[in-house]
């Protein structure tokens, strides 16, 4: 859980990195669990320094990096940067091939914590494993434990190699902020659900709540099914900026808890008896997945405003029995043996069943 500044245009700068680690802590987000202040493409200099290594850019970082992540340390939050793993990144800036052990070992010595590592200028299909592969043995050598994020956007069923490789690996291309996109992710999560588990996550990419594309109700499913589906949840917004409703959902500790559960499983598509199979590329309405006090279940008005209702006899693993259960969004608690939500077009509703 952390702040990323490319889906809001913020610029690369310790500027940006202050700002929103100061808003973690007035905000709230701190202390229901956001941690990362991570500053994406175009931080550092066009070159190298004479001796290869990365330098930040003076305009962006007056007092260079390590005064930014020591400052944000002492807040008891962590710093993350971006990288490539070819020649540049996708901004024309260096890229890390050839230099991994070098840039693992600069990324420790400055106190970064996150390495989001990006795919342009590589060669573009079926090497990406070998590239990833070397900068994860580079981190892991470099004496700090650093959360290895790979951005390969999917290539190479990445989820296969992820989990040995990496802590998340993205399986998308790049989100943007409309319903579309949020569709063309989510619709394609059930392929890969069963390959994530604690220690590595498919990233359904950065969030867009708050960047004002998105309907309440349509910023409501985006955030429920990252948070099900165990998608890092990186808020992409200008948090100086963002609205009190998209605060508040970001700061939603039912769907944090099931994002941040022990058990680390995703939720995924399941079909009630007499509903319809997920069809490719749609939104199916029906998620469920095991979470360690019962079971999830969320229900998306994918195809418009739509009562949906699932008796637990059809959730996989839960099976047939009287729970009591809590939505996440409207609080509304009850005992039985199904729920139901009556919901706006693409809203969602988010029931915690207790199994325990
Ligand atoms: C893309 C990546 C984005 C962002 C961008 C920066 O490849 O998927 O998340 O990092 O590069 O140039």
């Amino acid at each position: 859980m952390g702040f990323n500044n490319w889906n809001s245009g913020l610029p690369s700068s310790a500027a940006t990195a202050i700002a929103a680690a100061n808003a973690f802590v007035s905000l709230g987000l701190k202390a229901v669990g956001y941690e990362y202040i991570n500053i994406d493409d175009t931080w550092s200099s066009k070159s190298r320094g004479s001796d290869g290594t990365l330098v930040p850019d003076p305009n962006k970082w007056p007092n260079g990096i390590t005064a930014v992540a020591t400052e944000i340390h002492g807040m008891g939050l962590k710093m993350g940067l971006y990288g490539d793993s070819g020649t540049g990144t996708c901004s024309g800036y260096p890229g890390s091939q050839g230099y991994e052990t070098q840039d693992a070992k600069t990324l420790a010595s400055w106190g970064i914590d996150f390495w989001k590592y990006d795919n342009c200028n590589a060669p573009t299909s079926g090497t990406s494993q070998t590239r990833y592969t070397t900068m994860s043995n580079a981190l892991a050598a470099s004496g700090r434990d650093i959360y290895y994020a790979m951005c390969n956007w999917g290539d190479d069923s990445v989820w296969t190699w992820g989990l040995k490789t990496a802590n998340s690996w993205r399986v998308s291309s790049d989100v943007t902020d409309k319903w579309s996109s949020i569709v063309s992710i989510a619709s394609n999560a059930q392929s890969y659900a069963s390959y994530a588990g604690p220690g590595g996550f498919n990233d359904f990419d950065m969030l867009e709540v708050g960047n004002g594309g998105l309907t309440t109700a349509e910023e409501r499913a985006h955030f429920g099914i990252w948070a099900i589906a165990k998608s890092p949840l990186l808020i992409g917004a200008d948090l100086t900026k963002i609205s009190k409703a998209s605060l508040a959902l970001l700061l939603n500790t039912d769907v944090i808890s099931i994002n941040q559960d022990s058990l680390g499983i995703p939720a995924a598509y399941f079909t009630p008896s007499g509903k319809s199979a997920p069809v490719p590329n749609q939104l199916h309405p029906y998620w469920s997945g095991r979470i360690s006090t019962g079971y999830v279940i969320g229900l998306v008005a994918s195809s418009g405003a739509s009562t949906l209702s699932v008796n637990f006899a059809d959730v996989p693993g839960l099976g047939a029995g009287t729970y009591s259960w809590k939505e996440c969004y409207t609080n509304a608690t009850g005992t039985g043996t199904s729920v139901s939500a009556t919901l706006g077009a693409h809203d969602m509703a988010i029931f915690k069943v207790d199994k325990s």
